[in-house]
C-alpha cells in the first residue's frame, strides 16, 4: 500500500490506527522472531517514547510515526553507529522530498532552521557479543502547524510543512526514508562505517562549537571535537581532556 521501492525493508508492515508506542509493538515482534525489516507504523500514538525517557508528541494523522526492525550482524558497541546511519538517511530523504536541506545535532536530532522535525530511537536487544536486533523508531513532524504543537515544545519543534510552507503527503516520505536506510544499510554492511561517518559529519551542525552534553550522570561543557569510529560524541573539555559521550543531549 506504500509503493515500496525497496528489496527487503519495509515488506512486511503492521499498520495500527492507534497505538500506545511502535517501538513496544516492534520490540515484542523482534522478541517472538520478526524478520529483518518488519515495519510497524501507526496514525497515532498515545504513549511515544523519545530518548532519555521522554514523551514524543504523536498526534493523529499528522506525522510519521514508525519503527522498524534489524537484525545486523554486529557486536553491541557498534550500535551507535546505525542511530546515526539512520540520521543520515532520513535527513536525505528529507532533502529529497523536500529540498530543504536539514542539519543532524549529535546523535540523532534532525533540525530544520535549528528546530527539531525528527527525532530517532534505537533500542537494542543484544546478547554480550552479538545484536539479536535494533528497533529504530523514526518520528518525523509532517503536517502539524505550528498551533498543534503543545507550547512547551512549540518554540524548540517544527514540521515539514511549517518550514517548506505546504501539507505533503506522508506515504512517499515514508516510501523514501526506507529507500535512503536500506541503501546506506547495504553500504555499512559492506564497507563498515567510515563512508556513513562521513555523510552524518557533512550534515552535523555541533562540531567544532561548544555544547553541554546533559548525561544521564551529569552536565559537561566542552568542544565537539568530532565522533569516534564508534558514533560516539568526542567532547573535548577546557583542561583539553577528551572525553567519549555515549548517549546525552546536548544544548549548542
Ligand atoms: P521531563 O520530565 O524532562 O519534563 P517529559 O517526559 O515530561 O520530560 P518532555 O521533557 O516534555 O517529557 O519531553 C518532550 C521533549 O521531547 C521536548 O523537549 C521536545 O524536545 C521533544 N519532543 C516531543 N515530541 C516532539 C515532537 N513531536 N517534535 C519535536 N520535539 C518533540
Ligand atoms: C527523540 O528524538 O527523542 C526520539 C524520538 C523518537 C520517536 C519515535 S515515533 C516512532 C517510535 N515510537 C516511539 O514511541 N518513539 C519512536
Amino acid at each position: 500500500q506504500l509503493g515500496l521501492k525497496t528489496e527487503t525493508l519495509g515488506h512486511m508492515i503492521h499498520f495500527f490506527e492507534e497505538v500506545d508506542s511502535t517501538q513496544r509493538i516492534a520490540a515484542k515482534l523482534a522478541y517472538e522472531g520478526a524478520p529483518e525489516g518488519t515495519l510497524v507504523v501507526a496514525e497515532e500514538q498515545k504513549a511515544g517514547r523519545g530518548r532519555l525517557d521522554r514523551k514524543w508528541f504523536s498526534p493523529q494523522g499528522t506525522g510519521i510515526w514508525m519503527s522498524l526492525i534489524l537484525r545486523p550482524p554486529i557486536p553491541p558497541q557498534q550500535a551507535p553507529q546505525l542511530t546515526l546511519l539512520v540520521a543520515v538517511a532520513v535527513s536525505q530523504a528529507i532533502q529529497e522530498v523536500t529540498g530543504l536541506v536539514p542539519d543532524i545535532k549529535w546523535p540523532n536530532d534532525i533540525l530544520l532552521h535549528g528546530k527539531k522535525c525528527a527525532g530517532i530511537l534505537t533500542e537494542l536487544q543484544a546478547d554480550p557479543d552479538r545484536v539479536r536486533s535494533v528497533i529504530i523508531g523514526i518520528g518525523m513532524n509532517v503536517n502539524q502547524t505550528s498551533t498543534q504543537f503543545p507550547e512547551d515544545i512549540r518554540a524548540i519543534a517544527t514540521s515539514l510543512a511549517i518550514e517548506k510552507g505546504e501539507r505533503m503527503k506522508r506515504a512517499p516520505l515514508i516510501q523514501e526514508i526506507l529507500l535512503q536506510l536500506e541503501r546506506l544499510y547495504k553500504q555499512y554492511l559492506e564497507h563498515g562505517f567510515r563512508p556513513i561517518k562521513l555523510l552524518w559529519e557533512g550534515y552535523a551542525v555541533s562540531i567544532g562549537k561548544p555544547v553541554t552534553a546533559r548525561t544521564l550522570d551529569g552536565v559537561m561543557r566542552g568542544i565537539a571535537r568530532g565522533i569516534t569510529d564508534d558514533g560516539l560524541l568526542i567532547l573535548e573539555d577546557e583542561q583539553n581532556q577528551l572525553h567519549y559521550i555515549h548517549s546525552a543531549d546536548i544544548q549548542l
